[in-house]
């Protein structure tokens, strides 16, 4: 008898389900008796023994279905050592949980907090597998992670369907794409939609330079410009200032406007007197079906998680690098963040082709 536990924790994405359904059919096909747990809204399913036994049903018709059916929730690393309002501890209850259904082995779905979470749990002696989950593909040790490709789709649609109006009036728009920490997904949905300036959070912006680039284009005769911003854009005397002072500082911004495109409409605008218009369309990024490659990754990395689990493999995340499906050891990756390096081959290709970011 092989038992498994599933859980999806953190925001979630397109993949989950395809991933979930990759892992257990590629058990189901090669082991004669198999039980698979599914702890319910992530690891707190796991604390609070709050969990379902998966029948071949639950698995049947998921690959296209977006979100996760098991549910899922943030339960923040910082505080896992600490009790519980109620004085659990959230740590020791996970073990027990697990040794109460005498799980083989825990698979679990999620980006960067949930993976430290999860490493957590190797060093506590429990057999785990991490499946790197995330639109922001900021996952350390993998290129690439599923969800990220189908939220390139959706962020480029969004953008293309803005491309048509500000063409036509000849307007300037914002863009705001996902991505507090790290660029991927505004850089790649930006080159992808043909805009004119991107803007990241590795990438500090001066104000003046993007007032340039948009008057740049008019002065050549587009009328129109499309900036891509990426949520935790930041202004590079903020940026300059300590991490304490850059969060307070942050933090007014926010107290003035819904978000930082809002803040970089009315600057432009003061400066230049060009009304902008900010769209954004936020969770829908994270929404709807896994595109045709995020299906096929995730079938990828579920079927490897299979085979791992059916070898005795644990500790590890399932990767993807130079296109071969990898196991990479958690200690290797936990903790670390993949940040889009100002000098990637990416970004060169975008400014030689005029692409502003705002440095
Ligand atoms: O981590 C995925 C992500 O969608 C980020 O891109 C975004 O900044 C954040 O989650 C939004 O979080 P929430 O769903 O909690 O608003």
């Amino acid at each position: 008898m092989l038992r498994i536990g599933l859980l999806t924790s953190g925001g979630d994405c397109q993949a989950l389900n395809a991933t979930i359904r990759g892992i257990v059919k590629g058990l189901a096909n090669n082991v004669q008796d198999l039980e698979v747990y599914g702890f319910v809204n992530g690891y707190k399913g796991l604390i609070y023994g709050d969990y379902k036994l998966l029948t071949p049903k639950d698995f049947s018709g998921i690959l296209t279905r977006g979100g996760t059916i098991l549910g899922t929730s943030r339960v923040p690393f910082k505080t896992i050592r600490e009790p519980d309002e109620k004085g659990i501890d959230k740590v020791e209850s996970m073990k027990q949980n697990y040794h109460k259904l005498r799980l083989d082995c825990l698979v679990i779905l999620g980006g960067n907090g949930t993976q430290k979470t999860a490493n957590l749990l190797r060093e506590e002696g429990l057999n785990v597998i991490h499946m790197p989950k995330t639109i922001d593909n900021d996952i350390y040790g993998t290129d690439m992670t599923f969800g990220f490709y189908s939220a390139i789709n959706i962020a480029t649609d969004a953008i293309d369907c803005i491309h048509t109006t500000a063409s036509s009036h000849n307007r300037v728009f914002i863009v705001e794409i996902m991505g507090h920490k790290v660029g991927w997904l505004p850089l790649y949905a930006g080159i992808a939609g043909g805009a004119d300036i991107i803007l990241l959070p590795e990438i500090p912006y001066d104000i003046n330079k993007v007032v340039k680039a948009v008057e740049n284009r008019k002065k050549r005769g587009s009328g129109f410009t499309i900036i891509a911003v990426a949520e935790g854009a930041i202004p590079k005397e903020i940026a300059e200032l300590s991490k304490k002072e850059q969060k307070k500082a942050m933090e007014e911004i926010t107290k003035q406007y819904p978000s930082i495109s809002y803040k970089i409409a009315a600057d432009i605008f003061k400066k230049t007197g060009i009304e902008i218009r900010v769209t954004v369309p936020g969770h829908t990024q994270r929404g709807g079906s896994p595109c045709a490659y995020d299906r096929i990754l995730s079938t990828r990395l579920g079927s490897e998680a299979a085979q791992l689990i059916m070898d005795g493999e644990f500790g590890c995340m399932v990767a993807i690098i130079n296109g071969k499906i990898k196991k990479v050891p958690l200690e290797e990756c936990a903790g670390k963040l993949k940040t889009v390096k100002p000098n990637c081959q990416e970004i060169v290709a975008a400014k030689r082709m005029g692409i502003s970011f705002g440095d």
